[in-house]
């Protein structure tokens, strides 16, 4: 079975791995590298959600942030991102890059 969660990608990218679902259920974020993008996976409210895996700001590693509902905390200087929508609460001109994300079975796909 195939069911989309997430994100705002065009029909024509196609889907990669990034990891099992059952790993994500565990409180854990993932990163991951899909043709050299770097990639951010989490789970938010029973969703896999995976956003790029810099932050916007200055680059800091988000797959290391911390989830408090929809909110992620960048680990570097603590800014924090909507992860439904992307928003940046302290600069209203950034916002987070975000990707599809499909389960299939126990693998989290990412369209890119
Ligand atoms: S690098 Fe993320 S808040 Fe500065």
């Amino acid at each position: 079975m195939t069911q989309a969660t997430s994100g705002t990608a065009a029909p024509a990218e196609t889907l990669h791995r990034v990891g099992s679902l059952a790993d994500l259920q565990s409180g854990q974020s993932m990163r991951a590298s899909i043709n050299g993008t770097k990639i951010a996976v989490f789970m938010v409210e029973g969703c896999p959600t995976a956003t790029a895996g810099r932050c916007p700001h200055a680059q800091g590693p988000l797959h290391e942030g911390e989830v408090d509902g929809t909110i992620l905390t960048c680990p570097w200087h603590g800014w924090t991102f909507d992860l439904h929508t992307g928003a940046c609460d302290e600069d209203e001109s950034l916002t987070l890059q975000r990707y599809e994300t499909v389960v299939q079975g126990d693998d989290i796909m990412v369209r890119l």
